[in-house]
């Protein structure tokens, strides 16, 4: 594995990367929405479904089996890519939405006056499931402070969690600010309280090398557009004997043992959790995706993304009246979030457009956030294996002339 990464082959496997948009070069720089997807990963979806596209566990026919082989090979892949000990405690989703709402479905030991534990930097799908299983149970919601830099102070973790908390729900790496949470120190700190930690893994996965032995977390959650997959397909890590005491969300095929006229029994993990036909072609493009990233080598993914960070950060902090939010450079992850005093963000994530710059401005679906922050929404560049030095000149370039157009006196 090379500590450097060669951006120029890759961007040869993103053919969507080489148009252009309103007459320009395109900058993708809003991987932290959604991932562009390589060639290798639509080509394994292109052959499944030309080659030999059936549904898993059942049938004993020949397509049948190559289909089963390619979905639990893909649930192999996960375990592995992500170092958990059990296949069983693979569970294929929706999404990280799906994975967390699986969770705050399932988990059942928490009842009234029990204490969940969450960030004011969560984005809603790690805040939602969380608010609607403290209404459900009479049970309430705490948030650890963030510092003025948007991060957080071990002293407030410590100080937030205590012998109340059943669930502790954080992200690994905020999708707003870029902050990059220590979770292994939490969940020693949940731990030491008798409470589990359930991790938002949706913007770490895709960018640093995941071992679940070593953050010793008892819930995972992760999405496979953000990291070179498909749409509509996630992942819930769960440690098996606390998944094994869980019960489903979802009933009906493949989850089953045996079904009575009135009564059924469950399957065993992980398929317990995998009611329906499952999300297969999603699963092997998932698989691909993961090969695609381990083949760069997660030390050249990392290298490169801090470099382009970095210059990013320089370069559009000489931009005038432009404000970023979140830690300073040398601490965050490939997501600048900004605002230009006096313009709409949507109005320059539009001005960007038209420059060839794809960027998100909005809420970032994380509305408490942006309370912190004062501001009803804020503009966000992202940035992935697939970005260059040229992306964040063109962003530069295109900040500048919005600032300059919308000086203006008409
Ligand atoms: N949470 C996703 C984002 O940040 C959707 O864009």
């Amino acid at each position: 594995m090379a500590d450097t990464l060669n951006v120029n082959e890759i961007i040869e496997d993103f053919p969507i990367l080489k148009q252009q948009v309103n007459g320009k070069r395109l900058a993708y720089l809003d991987t932290t929405a959604t991932s562009q997807k390589p060639l290798q990963v639509i080509e394994a979806i292109d052959d499944y479904y030309k080659r030999y596209n059936s549904n898993v566990h059942r049938g004993v026919h020949t397509l049948g089996s190559l289909a089963t082989d390619g979905y639990e090979g893909a649930r192999e892949t996960v375990r592995r890519f992500i170092n958990a000990h059990y296949f069983e405690e693979i569970i294929f989703t929706r999404g990280t939405t799906a994975s967390i709402n699986l969770v705050a479905r399932s988990y059942a030991n928490i009842s009234e006056g029990d204490e969940i534990v969450v960030t004011e930097m969560e984005h809603h799908a790690n805040i939602v499931p969380w608010q609607e299983l403290a209404h459900r149970k009479n049970a309430s919601l705490k948030f650890i402070p963030m510092t003025e830099t948007g991060e957080l102070n071990i002293e407030d973790v410590k100080a937030t969690i205590n012998d109340k908390t059943k669930i502790v729900a954080v992200a690994h790496v905020s999708n707003v600010l870029g902050t990059i949470n220590d979770v292994k120190e939490i969940a020693k700190v949940a731990h030491e309280h008798g409470a589990i930690i359930s991790v938002d893994g949706a913007q770490a996965a895709p960018h640093m090398k995941l071992d679940m032995q070593d953050l010793d977390v008892d819930f995972y959650s992760f999405s496979g557009h953000k990291m070179l997959g498909p749409t509509g397909i996630g992942v819930l890590y769960g440690k098996r004997d606390l998944l094994k005491n869980m019960e489903p969300i979802e009933y009906g095929g493949d989850m089953i043992d045996f079904v009575g006229k009135y009564d059924a029994t469950w399957t065993d993990l992980p398929v317990k959790f995998e009611a329906g036909t499952p999300l297969i072609a999603q699963a092997i493009g998932l698989a691909e995706a993961i090969k695609y990233l381990e083949n760069i080598g997660f030390d050249a993914i990392h290298a490169h993304e801090k470099e382009l960070t970095e210059y990013a950060y320089e370069q559009m902090s000489q931009v005038e009246d432009l404000e970023i939010y979140g830690p300073p450079k040398d601490r965050r992850a490939g997501v600048i979030t900004f605002n230009i005093k006096d313009i709409h963000p949507h109005d320059v994530a539009t001005a960007l457009d038209t420059e060839g710059v794809a960027v998100r401005a909005g809420h970032h679906c994380a509305q408490p956030l942006m309370k912190w922050l004062g501001q009803s929404s804020t503009a966000r560049a992202s940035f992935y294996i697939y970005n260059t030095k040229e992306d964040i000149d063109q962003l530069v370039y295109a900040l500048k002339q919005t600032k300059e157009f919308f000086s203006y006196e008409f």
